[in-house]
């Protein structure tokens, strides 16, 4: 329904453009590929662009709800999975495999015990992207960001460096999450 009085409509506006006499290429292909890819986007087979699409748009979000006792590089695993389109968090390892190449934005905060020390890494395959350390008197938090590009099937965990516990109750002090920006 959409497609049958878009498509006059855009024809219209890209005829009015090569009438007005543009004599620069590039804007006429550029104005050409806006059309095609509106046009695909309306009928729905324009299969490599997710489109921020809510069934195939990879992105999940997983709780921590009880403590957990971690050995040296020992994977946190947020049990309580909360969004997981395209299923790419497993909850019962902890690990994240992109079900996609593309470009992702990861987020983890973690909680300590009260007075104990909590050092994890936010891991990108079999790299330590980046950390939080904390020992504070009373339970610390701390928030891990980063933007990483993956190739379909690269893996991004949140891993302790030495023994140490990590916190969370019923309140979710603890989690992670990540989802793709672009491809
Ligand atoms: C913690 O998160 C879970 C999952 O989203 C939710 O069901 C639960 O109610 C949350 N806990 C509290 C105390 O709100």
């Amino acid at each position: 329904m959409k497609m049958m009085y878009c498509i006059p409509f855009l024809a219209l506006i890209l005829l009015g453009e090569l009438v007005k006499g543009s004599c620069d290429l590039k804007i006429e292909n550029s104005l050409l590929g806006d059309l095609i890819r509106t046009v695909l986007k309306l009928k729905g087979s324009d299969n490599g662009c997710l489109c921020i699409n809510k069934k195939t748009t990879p992105a999940f979000s997983a709780i921590l709800t009880k403590p957990q006792s971690l050995g040296v590089k020992d994977t946190i695993k947020f049990d309580k999975v909360v969004t997981n389109i395209q299923k790419g968090y497993n909850p019962s390892s902890g690990i994240f495999t992109a079900p996609l190449a593309g470009v992702y934005q990861f987020s983890s905060t973690v909680m300590t015990y009260s007075g104990q020390k909590l050092v994890v890494h936010l891991w990108y395959n079999n790299v330590k992207m980046s950390g939080v350390w904390l020992k504070g008197s009373a339970h610390e938090s701390a928030t891990i960001n980063m933007v990483l590009q993956l190739q379909e099937g690269d893996q991004v965990t949140i891993k302790s460096r030495e023994s140490n516990k990590v916190y969370s109750d019923s309140d979710n002090f603890t989690s992670f999450s990540g989802y793709l920006i672009a491809q």
